[in-house]
């Protein structure tokens, strides 16, 4: 089993959780960590291998940063990247120098020296640069692997250890290795064993979850998205029937949106309780306008339905979550960056005075290794390959205050889109797609007669993180069917628009 790890040091840069989703990729578990953490490395045998990320900060500047001896006591190989290697460079006495703009852009990389990190590229490759400081002269002891015309020294290592500095960012797509730096790194240099395999993974999560809970009982609020779905697949591996799923409609779902999920855990023979609290939850958004108060209207009601359903239950001591990788590393970098732009509430939140343990067993996973794992142990894939669902639903698809019959009109516009997406092949290209409902009526013409009905409009994204997204260009005819068929199929709408604003500015969801 994986008892070995490569910690990856976040110093601030957009690209950290890419390059722990290279390592992860190479089958080698790793953790993303603060600096301040680079002290417990001389104590924790598992670590193979620590990379330095990059980030905006300057190591001429500021000293808080700087890298304590204790990281080189183990002869842990060591991958500074970007500010990682001015780190290194300061470090070992060579110069940096300061730059007020950015660099940016591809670069063409000349390797002048053989070494195993470059091991099956070609002499020269197009890489990618972000960076401000360079480094200008080599540390002492440390040798000149790489150049480009640009920069002069862009790869370096120390003569007699593996410790080594890429101003470039292998991570990244635009450099042209092919994935090998990395692959080089974690394997030929860590020596990695390779372990960190879905098969490997669920075994373990299994008899972890085993070991935890005992013959306690379990409770887990399904949402039908993928993070508390497939946690609930592995849970119910484990423990089987001292699990018990609780699934709350709010009044605010898709279409048929219990039975899609009752027919992907078909063959799990799971318990799962079906509660229909949509009643409370639109009762209480009742002249509710704003959208910061929806969504904690709606919080706050998914725990008090969540808790009187739990309360059912007998012997309950473990509450679990669908918390993924991310989740995790956001939480404690929000520490740093109290500026939400909005406040998200995900269904199975924790409702604080339960007193519940917490169980968790997809904390250590990023969102493709959710998906891999979810298809080997069973669910089904079209649940797993699904676009994200907000935890609040419609309610952020219907502009203003929500009323069931704007939530009816807007689930039938929206499957229709959907179905749609399938039949036409598109679904899977799009990151997320749905339909917004606007609350106000416009003139139409049906048959002889006036109409005059609402105004929804489509919106689809192309996007990898959700932090930033572009529209989705459908060709014209899909839109113009997909328009047709709405105002056809749903009377009370007159009118189908389209969404083209990228984020940012706007964001995906209209509220
Ligand atoms: P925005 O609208 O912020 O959305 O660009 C980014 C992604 O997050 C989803 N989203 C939510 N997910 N609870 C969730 O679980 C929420 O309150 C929430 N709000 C937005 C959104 O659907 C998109 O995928």
């Amino acid at each position: 089993m994986y008892e070995e790890k490569i910690l990856v040091i976040d110093y601030g840069s957009q690209y950290t959780q890419l390059i722990a989703r290279r390592i992860r990729e190479n089958k080698t578990y790793c953790e993303v960590l603060k600096p301040e953490l680079l002290n417990n490395v001389k104590t924790d045998k598992s670590i193979i291998g620590v990379i330095l990320s990059g980030g905006p900060n300057s190591v001429s500047k500021d000293n808080q940063y700087d890298l304590p001896d204790i990281l080189f006591e183990n002869d842990i190989p060591i991958l500074g990247i970007c500010f990682g290697m001015q780190l290194i460079c300061k470090k070992f006495n060579g110069k940096v120098k300061e730059s007020t703009s950015r660099e940016y852009g591809k670069s063409k990389l000349d390797i002048i020296q053989n070494n195993k990190i470059f091991e099956g590229l070609e002499n020269s490759i197009e890489v990618w640069m972000s960076h401000g400081d360079s480094v200008i002269k080599c540390p002492t002891n440390f040798s000149i692997l790489a150049t480009t015309n640009k920069e002069g020294l862009s790869a370096i290592k120390a003569n007699d250890k593996d410790i080594y500095g890429i101003q470039f960012h292998p991570e990244v797509t635009h450099t042209l290795d092919n994935g090998k730096i990395i692959f080089n790194f974690v394997n030929n240099i860590c020596k990695s064993k390779a372990e960190w395999t879905t098969k490997n993974i669920i075994a373990r999560q299994i008899n972890s979850i085993k070991e935890k809970v005992k013959t306690d009982h379990v409770i887990l609020g399904l949402s039908g998205g993928v993070d508390s779905s497939v946690a609930a697949a592995i849970i119910h591996k484990a423990i089987q029937d001292q699990l018990t799923c609780i699934f709350i409609d709010n009044g605010l779902l898709r279409l048929n949106e219990k039975i899609k999920v009752q027919n992907s855990f078909k063959g799990f023979n799971m318990n799962i309780k079906y509660v229909d609290a949509s009643a409370i939850f639109l009762e209480r958004l009742k002249g509710i306008t704003d959208p910061e108060e929806k969504r904690k209207i709606i919080g706050k009601t998914f725990i008090d339905v969540f808790q009187t359903e739990a309360k059912k239950i007998k012997n309950v001591k473990w509450l679990a979550q669908g918390t993924i990788y991310p989740d995790v590393i956001e939480s404690a970098a929000s520490s740093d960056n109290a500026h939400l732009i909005k406040s998200h509430h995900n269904v199975g939140g924790l409702p604080k005075d339960m007193d519940l343990k917490l169980l968790e067993p997809l904390r250590e996973l990023f969102k493709d290794e959710v998906r891999k794992l979810g298809i080997d142990i069973g669910v089904e894939p079209k649940l797993i390959n699904r676009h994200p669902f907000p935890g609040p639903g419609l309610a952020v698809r219907i502009m203003g205050e929500v009323k069931v019959e704007y939530a009816n009109i807007l689930r039938k516009a929206d499957d229709i889109f959907i179905e749609m997406l399938n039949e036409k092949k598109l679904y899977n290209n799009v990151s997320q797609a749905f339909t917004v409902f606007m609350p106000v009526k416009t003139v139409g013409v049906t048959g002889d007669g006036r109409s005059y009905g609402n105004v929804v409009s489509l919106r689809a994204v192309k996007t990898i993180d959700f932090m930033t997204a572009k529209p989705f260009e459908f060709p014209f005819n899909f839109l113009e069917e997909v328009s047709t068929r709405i105002i056809n199929e749903v009377p009370e709408i007159s009118r189908v628009c389209l969404d083209i604003s990228s984020k940012p500015p706007a964001t995906i969801e209209w509220e």
